[in-house]
């Protein structure tokens, strides 16, 4: 049976005239990985901040692990880990030294502390790099340290905002193997991301735009509803077919992939595919076809103005 690990009712804030999260409602349930997906000043990193009792919501409230917010957040604190935007430790202590400064933080005894820190040397391969400052590391084992620093004292919850954003595609990939490892465990992790690679593994998705959420659901069922509203157009004279197509009534956008247009319809077109035909009327050698959506046409639908 799946349970509830953190819900939002109505969750808004605002900074000055500015509404950085706009009554978001949101369900994570225990032991997936819960992506919020938007790109820069969506509200991400507010909300998870008002996830981790950090920050106070102005309306709505959350439950997070049994924890009404706004209100005390200080049971929470032992509960989850927070990797922060940019997240960076102290490039002038070497591994083990960080870790030991973490662990100080939540109180471990000295045995206690010895154990763990060797336990998360290992398990983020980090054995060899202990007495390395960090500064000097290569990126993908200072996020590995960053993740062992966050999960140190053994969080049920992990918040993890643009974890990846800064590192090369296979330092990712390892991560996420990382981060289902920890998901096998039985940890929930709420993580932002602006890149659609990333969404793509994630349990659930909530997609953000301008601190409202416009769409959430697992990144499959969220291709699914868009499906017959994407398509290729192939032929041999693309760029003035592309900026017919802009032009174009319930046309949503058209860009160009490699020898492909990829154009996506409204949803309220009545007839998808005559919308998009109608541009290519009278041009030979040119066909367009109903294509799978991705989760990037899900994105430019759900955050697009629907009328034009
Ligand atoms: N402390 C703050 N003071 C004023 N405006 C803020 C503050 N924090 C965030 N904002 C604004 O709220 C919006 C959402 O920001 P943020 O949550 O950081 O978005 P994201 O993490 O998705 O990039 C942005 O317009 C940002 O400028
Ligand atoms: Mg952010």
């Amino acid at each position: 049976m799946s349970a509830t690990v953190a819900e939002t009712f109505g969750l808004s804030r605002t900074f000055g005239a500015k509404t950085a999260v706009d009554k978001v409602d949101l369900t994570i349930q225990k032991g997936t990985v819960y992506g919020l997906l938007g790109p820069n000043g969506s509200g991400k990193t507010t909300a998870m901040r008002m996830l981790t009792g950090l920050l106070r919501p102005s309306g709505g409230h959350a439950v997070v692990l049994g924890t009404r917010l706004p209100g005390n957040p200080e049971p929470l604190k032992r509960r989850i880990g927070y990797m922060t935007q940019g997240f960076t430790h102290y490039r002038d202590l070497t591994v083990t030294e960080n870790l030991h400064f973490v662990a100080d933080i939540h109180d471990f005894s000295r045995s206690e502390k010895r154990q763990r820190i060797n336990e998360l040397l290992e398990i983020y391969d980090l054995d060899a790099q202990a007495n390395m400052l960090a500064g000097a590391m290569s990126g993908g084992q200072r996020q590995r340290l960053a993740l062992a620093a966050t999960v140190l004292h053994g969080p049920e919850l992990l918040f993890l905002d643009e974890p990846t954003s800064a590192v090369d595609p296979e330092t990712r990939r390892n991560f996420w193997e990382q981060l289902f490892d920890l998901v096998e465990a039985g940890t929930t992790i709420i993580v932002s991301t602006h890149l659609m690679d990333e969404a793509e593994r994630c349990h659930r998705i909530a997609i953000l735009d301008h601190g409202q959420k416009r769409a959430d659901g697992t990144p499959h069922d969220l291709m699914e509803q868009v499906a017959g509203r994407v398509f290729e157009v192939s032929g041999t004279n693309l760029r003035p077919i592309s900026r017919t197509l802009a032009n174009g009534a319930d046309i949503l956008s058209v860009s160009q992939i490699g020898a492909r247009l990829r154009v996506l319809v409204s949803k309220t077109a009545e007839n998808p595919q005559a919308a998009v035909e109608v541009a290519l009327r009278g041009i030979s050698d040119t066909i367009s076809q109903p294509t799978r959506p991705n989760l990037e046409d899900v994105f430019v639908l759900a955050t697009r103005n629907p009328v034009r």
